[in-house]
């Protein structure tokens, strides 16, 4: 598939007639709210993992030196904390655009922490895009992303600051934390 995403995801859902529509924020939506919403709730999705497995040319690397950002995959039994916003349609005119590089809309079902569900969209990278990267070991996801540059800012920066609203949203995030204490302790030898 490829990474510009954004023809492709104005053909994935219908929204005529439809006000608002529930999203599931995992990874920079959770801190970098660049939109308008009606709602906000901390929530969680099952059945998929946050991992620093998609490749970023246009955002946090270049296509000389892409960076690392997540994408979900799945994996029975796992939960995956997040954000969901409750949104006008069109914002999604706005995020698919910002997030281009290989993500596309998926339902899904939410659960939120003050109780109940709902039925609503996540943007996923799957592993037919071009620019998924897939596994590596934490220390050489830190690398990466320590080396990494793009449009909107260091590639340290997606990760230290997702790192934060993962600890403030109260989410045992081991993946990002193994990439997180990799990356300090990387930075730390350096000086
Ligand atoms: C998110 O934070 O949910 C998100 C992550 C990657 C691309 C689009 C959205």
């Amino acid at each position: 598939m490829a990474a510009n995403t954004i023809d492709h995801n104005r053909t994935r859902q219908n929204f005529e007639g439809i006000d608002s529509v529930w999203l599931f924020g995992y990874g920079s939506l959770i801190y970098k709210v660049d939109f308008p919403f009606l709602e906000q709730k901390p929530a969680t999705i099952r059945g998929w993992a946050r991992r620093f497995w998609q490749g970023s040319h246009d955002h946090r690397g270049t296509p000389e030196a892409p960076g690392r950002v997540v994408t979900l995959i799945e994996q029975p039994g796992a939960v995956c904390k997040g954000m969901a916003f409750r949104v006008a349609p069109s914002v999604f005119e706005h995020l698919d655009v910002r997030e281009k590089n290989g993500y596309l809309r998926f339902s899904t079902t939410m659960t939120f922490d003050d109780g109940g569900q709902a039925e609503g969209l996540v943007y996923i990278a799957t592993e037919d895009n071009e620019a998924f990267l897939g596994e590596a070991p934490p220390a050489d996801i830190a690398r990466q992303i320590a080396q990494a540059l793009g449009p909107s800012g260091p590639n340290t920066d997606y990760l230290l600051r997702l790192a934060e609203s993962l600890r403030e949203l109260g989410d045992q995030c081991d993946h990002t934390f193994a990439i997180e204490s990799c990356l300090k302790e990387q930075l730390s030898s350096e000086r």
